[in-house]
């Protein structure tokens, strides 16, 4: 038996998760979904935003499908989002950025660097500690090359190793692992990469970077393909994995029913990817693009339907190319 934990979260999270579920469920009636509870809401109802029962709920899953949740900018709230990717390892975080003409896979480090967690206030400064292991920048490479040596074998090693004397020690390791590997690879300064995948997105296939880099890269490449209601997202461990759209809840527009699920719903599909079920990420992929085709769109991506009629297409789409199967 396959068990899901599905975490809706907050804000648009309730509505784009249920879609992706659905699409999940169509596929694959013998999975088990069980839902859990954590984010800013339950913390304003329980006080607690990820408490130790949800994390233990998580960890008994095979997989974890997320939606998002809301940080509120208090300095003794913790974000859930990072708080989950630490107690369950889950070291990389994969971002595909695709559409037309653009086929990047972003490989952002998951667990260290600027979001270490190593913080402190002093009366007139606050610091945070950028921490770069071996182990994490090791491993996060190894991924990166991997994935490239089943694409283009081509990785950038995206850093600021110009100023900052901790990516000089990730760069190096992820020349090294590359080397080792096999891979061919550049080195390229995050901002200036940043403009130029932008601006010449057939010349990436695979993106290797730190922490935050990663993140504001991949928020900035969705401009590539629509917006950040198309991005999907893994969090891969060795023992976990959580699948969630690039996006957060949304609150500009949480509530009105006009969320795009596509990012939600792709997440479904690397979800599948990672349970071995390539036919079935391929069959949710072609439903989306047949929505997409009919012009059935949310108002981000310049269309006029609600999230449930998005979401109603993409099932009867998928229920047509499953009998046709
Ligand atoms: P956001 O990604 O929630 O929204 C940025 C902009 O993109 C907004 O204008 C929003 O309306 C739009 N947008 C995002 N997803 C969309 C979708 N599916 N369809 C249509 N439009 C979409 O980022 P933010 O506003 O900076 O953050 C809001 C909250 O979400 C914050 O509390 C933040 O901490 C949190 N957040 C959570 C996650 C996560 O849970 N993984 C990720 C990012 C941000
Ligand atoms: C993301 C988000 C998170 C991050 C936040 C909500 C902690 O922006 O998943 O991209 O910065 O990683
Ligand atoms: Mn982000």
């Amino acid at each position: 038996m396959t068990a899901i934990a599905v975490v809706e979260g907050d804000g648009i999270g309730r509505e784009v998760i249920p879609v992706a579920r659905d699409v999940l469920a169509l596929l694959h009636p013998e999975y088990e979904f069980y839902p859990v509870e954590v984010g800013y809401a339950t913390w304003q109802r329980t006080g607690e935003a990820c408490g130790a029962d949800a994390i233990s709920l998580l960890r008994d899953a095979d997989a974890i499908l997320f939606g998002a949740v809301t940080t509120p900018p208090a300095s003794d709230y913790r974000s859930v989002v990072l708080q989950i990717r630490k107690e369950l390892d889950l070291y990389a975080n994969l971002r595909p950025i695709q559409g037309n003409r653009v086929d990047i896979m972003v490989v952002r480090e998951n667990t260290e660097g600027l979001y270490s967690g190593i913080e402190w206030q002093e009366e007139d400064r606050a610091s945070t500690l950028r921490v770069i292991t071996r182990k994490g920048s090791e491993r996060i490479a190894r991924t990166a090359c991997r994935i490239a040596r089943e694409r283009k074998n081509q990785l950038t090693i995206g850093n600021k190793a110009n100023v900052i004397k901790s990516d000089v020690f990730f760069r190096d390791i992820c020349i090294r692992t590359a080397e080792e590997m096999g891979v061919s690879y550049t080195t390229a300064f995050i901002d200036a990469l940043t403009l130029d995948v932008l601006m010449h997105p057939e010349r990436y296939d695979v993106i290797v970077t730190t922490n935050i880099f990663g993140d504001i890269l991949s928020d900035a490449a969705a401009y590539l393909v629509g917006g950040l209601g198309m991005l999907p997202s893994a969090n891969i461990g060795d023992s976990h994995a959580l699948f969630e759209p690039v996006h957060g809840s949304a609150p500009d527009i949480a509530g009105r029913g006009i969320a795009n699920p596509i990012a939600a719903v792709r997440s479904a599909a690397m979800l599948l990817h990672h349970q071995g079920d390539i036919a079935g990420a391929a069959l949710i992929e072609d439903a989306i693009r047949l929505t997409t085709e009919a012009g059935i769109m949310t108002p981000d991506t310049g269309g006029k339907a609600s999230t449930r009629e998005v979401g109603a297409a993409m099932i009867s789409g998928l229920s047509r190319l499953m009998e046709q199967n």
